[in-house]
């Protein structure tokens, strides 16, 4: 083995953080656990930009935990409404009533038990706990993947459970001694703004002189994953029923896309809609189909505008829902395409 000459990698991270990394987050200069781990949780499958919106906002909404353990679980989806992969929200919840009652409150003070929590994974658990509690405790989300496969050339297939283990070990192996939290934001913070997918800014990143990649010239290499489902497609129609200025939602099933959020009455097909509406009172027209891309799969949702009558009752064949007018509903938890439909 040949001694590693000039400094660490998590040396120069740090070191690079300290002078041009990103310091004025308003999740940063905090270690309050119950602040961290909300924006660690938004910052999971959202980028930064939004965050930064919603971030106050739910923070304004849900000041403490208990706050957000007491609410009812309309309140916090709504609150989270437009940042999409709604089990996030869910968890939140949930996660907020186990620290309340298991743990008096009080968020677990290392990763491992932090990774017990609902919604909060192994990467999730070792960055509240590096940025509230200094543990030495490795992060590797999508991010951080991509920064250190490349700099150690790891070309391991992390589709394997096998290769991805081998990577979290070498995660933890570089960790420093000191300034994890730095050294962890710094990573974040590399990821997030110079070794990005599909340009790598090597001219200004402070590992591209040890950096495998770099050298090789194949930064776009990395990481390695191979199986790539392919993905589904679905299509279906919507219902946008208005009567009275009022429109008609339907609460989403517990599991399933959208879970929990308030909706537009969903159908099989525009023919099964069209079934059904056929003897309706009023009139309907046909919208520009919504696409809508989801984890697994692309959705378009061709919808149908119908108005009725003032007079007219409620056809018999609606689902159970409710009637509220756009304000109510802009207020309630919704998809983020029907919040963008009722001028949200
Ligand atoms: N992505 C995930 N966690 C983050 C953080 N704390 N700051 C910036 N981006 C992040």
């Amino acid at each position: 083995m040949t001694p590693r000459a000039g400094p660490t990698l998590a040396a120069r991270v740090i070191r690079w953080q300290r002078r041009h990394g990103r310091h004025d987050l308003p999740w940063q200069g905090t270690r309050d656990a119950y602040r961290v781990w909300l924006s660690e949780v938004m910052l999971q499958q959202t980028q930064v930009a939004t965050v930064l919106a919603y971030y106050p906002r739910f923070l304004a909404r849900f000041p403490t935990l208990q706050a957000l353990a007491a609410a009812p679980l309309d309140d916090v989806l709504a609150a989270w409404s437009g940042l999409g992969y709604y089990s996030r929200a869910r968890h939140l919840h949930r996660c907020a009533q186990a620290v309340v009652a298991e743990h008096g409150g009080v968020f677990p003070d290392h990763s491992a038990a932090l990774a017990e929590l609902p919604g909060v994974g192994r990467s999730t658990a070792a960055a509240i706990a590096a940025f509230c509690f200094g543990e030495r405790a490795a992060i590797l989300d999508g991010n951080v993947k991509r920064v250190l496969t490349r700099v150690l050339g790891f070309e391991g297939d992390l589709a394997l459970a096998a290769e991805e283990r081998r990577l979290w070990a070498l995660a933890q192996d570089l960790l420093p001694q000191r300034a994890v939290d730095v050294y962890t934001q710094g990573l974040m913070d590399l990821g997030a703004t110079l070794c990005l997918a599909r340009s790598a800014a090597c001219a200004r990143c402070p590992l591209a002189a040890p950096c495998v990649a770099h050298a090789a010239g194949t930064p776009q290499r990395y990481p390695v994953k191979t199986r790539r489902g392919k993905r589904g497609q679905r299509v279906n129609a919507w219902l946008w029923l208005r009567r009275r200025g009022a429109v008609f939602l339907v609460q989403r099933p517990a599991h399933g896309v959208w879970s929990g959020l308030w909706s537009l009455p969903q159908f099989d097909s525009p023919h099964a809609l069209a079934e059904v509406c056929a003897d309706w009172p009023g009139r309907g027209a046909w919208l520009a189909p919504i696409a809508h891309a989801l984890t697994h799969f692309d959705w378009t949702l061709h919808t149908l505008a119908w108005q009725l009558p003032a007079r007219a009752a409620a056809p018999a064949a609606l689902p159970a829902g409710r009637w509220v007018t756009p304000q109510e509903a802009l207020a309630m938890g919704l998809p983020a395409p029907l919040r963008r439909l009722l001028g949200g």
